[in-house]
């Protein structure tokens, strides 16, 4: 049975990624259109060369482009921190020691909770024009805290991250060295099986290179594909270790060495810049230009979590990372969308070329630059998921 066919005509400005398609790194087309047939893309091209199909959509003269994949979030938490955030914004500096304030809060709160927050986070993502979204654990740092937070996560995204190397948990405050072999062991068998990736927070205050190392590389063994947050806060081991193990992305990569933007781009890894987190903690932010230049391939990502980092708005971050990281618009676009595809080593999403999954956003505004020209605006007009009409 042939599945239903949508034609998306009057497309005024077109972003496809796919430079064999268009202008320039974003394959960029004028006057196009898009059939999708049921959840996928199956023809791409000029509105005047456009096919027939069961159902029309007038996109008069608006951009579209793929929606944004989110490759880094941290979206299975109770409660929220507004008051350490307060404190912050009158002059008190950020540390990984907020984060027990939400293991606390998401431990004592029920599974039906933590789901309802999880979906409210998807669908307001979604609502921006996100449509794939990571989802990482680490807010439990107990064995059942952990792995429930990886089974709800996966009922809504097939990109689920074990991140039980967060902070050390509380209870193992003085036996660090018994925590890992905890992340490392039992809660390990328990987290693998609802997980894609094994994250660490490799930082002053959570995890060093050693210990970092021996949770990737126990991930790894159980079949995990590594990712890292790295030289967030400090300088520091995290990115090398990234780029040694093959991770498949670098995240925040705020201090960086000569050495570290070299080996990112000599590497596979991506390095993922999550420009909310220096907003929300004024730090300063890392620098899209020096890693570009370098030849490195950069992702931008939310980081979305209660604590260093509470958007969920990828257009929030292309805004910033033009302002002030040193990236042209068509540059982040591309990294909030094909670049987040490549820190998870997708093929499907980030692009609309014949056979990826149909995921498109729709701008109120002719051009993808108004991403960046039209800051805090909200200018989602439609949002279409696997094919779908979310939004
Ligand atoms: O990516 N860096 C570690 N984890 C989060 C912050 C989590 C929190 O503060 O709750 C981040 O910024
Ligand atoms: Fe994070």
């Amino acid at each position: 049975m042939s599945t239903r066919t949508t034609l998306i005509t009057g497309i005024g400005s077109l972003v496809t990624n796919d430079p064999g398609q268009g202008a320039g790194p974003l394959g960029l087309l004028t006057d196009a259109a898009v059939v999708l047939d049921g959840d996928t893309v199956a023809w791409v091209g000029p509105a005047a060369q456009a096919p027939a199909a069961d159902e029309r959509f007038d996109a008069e003269g608006r951009a579209l482009l793929p929606g944004f994949v989110d490759s880094h979030a941290h979206l299975v938490f109770a409660g929220d921190r507004t008051a350490e955030f307060n404190a912050r914004m009158s002059g008190q500096s950020y540390s990984a020691g907020g984060i027990r304030t939400t293991v606390a809060a998401t431990r004592a709160a029920s599974d039906a909770e933590l789901e309802a927050n999880l979906a409210g986070f998807v669908r307001e993502a979604l609502r921006q024009g996100t449509t794939t979204i990571e989802c990482k654990s680490g807010y439990g740092l107990t064995v059942e805290d952990e792995a429930r937070a990886l089974r709800i996560a996966a009922q809504y995204t097939p990109e689920t991250t074990y991140l039980g190397a967060h902070i050390v948990a509380p209870e193992y405050a003085e036996d660090p060295a018994g925590y890992v072999d905890l992340v490392t062991g039992e809660m390990l068998d328990a987290c693998a099986p609802h997980a894609r990736w094994v994250d660490v927070f490799c930082e002053k205050g959570a995890f060093d290179g050693d210990q970092a190392r021996a949770v990737l590389t126990a991930g790894i063994e159980r079949g995990l594909t590594p990712r890292v947050h790295a030289n967030q806060l400090t300088y520091g081991p995290g990115v090398q270790l990234a780029v040694e193990l093959g991770a498949a992305s670098a995240d925040h990569c705020t201090h960086l060495t000569d050495e570290d933007v070299a080996a990112l781009a000599g590497s596979a890894t991506v390095a993922t810049l999550l420009p909310g987190a220096e907003f929300s903690t004024r730090a300063e932010y890392p620098s899209g230009r020096r890693l570009l230049d370098a030849g490195a391939v950069v992702a931008l990502s939310t980081d979305c979590n209660p604590g260093s980092s509470f958007t969920s708005s990828m257009a929030f971050c292309i805004a910033v990372a033009v302002r002030e990281m040193g990236m042209t618009p068509d540059e982040a676009v591309w990294a909030a969308t094909a670049g987040g595809a490549h820190a998870l080593r997708r093929t499907d999403v980030g692009t609309i070329a014949v056979g990826a999954r149909a995921d498109l956003l729709l701008l109120d505004a002719p051009s993808h630059v108004h991403l960046a020209y039209r800051p805090g605006v909200p200018l989602t007009a439609a949002v279409w998921r696997a094919g779908v009409r979310e939004v």
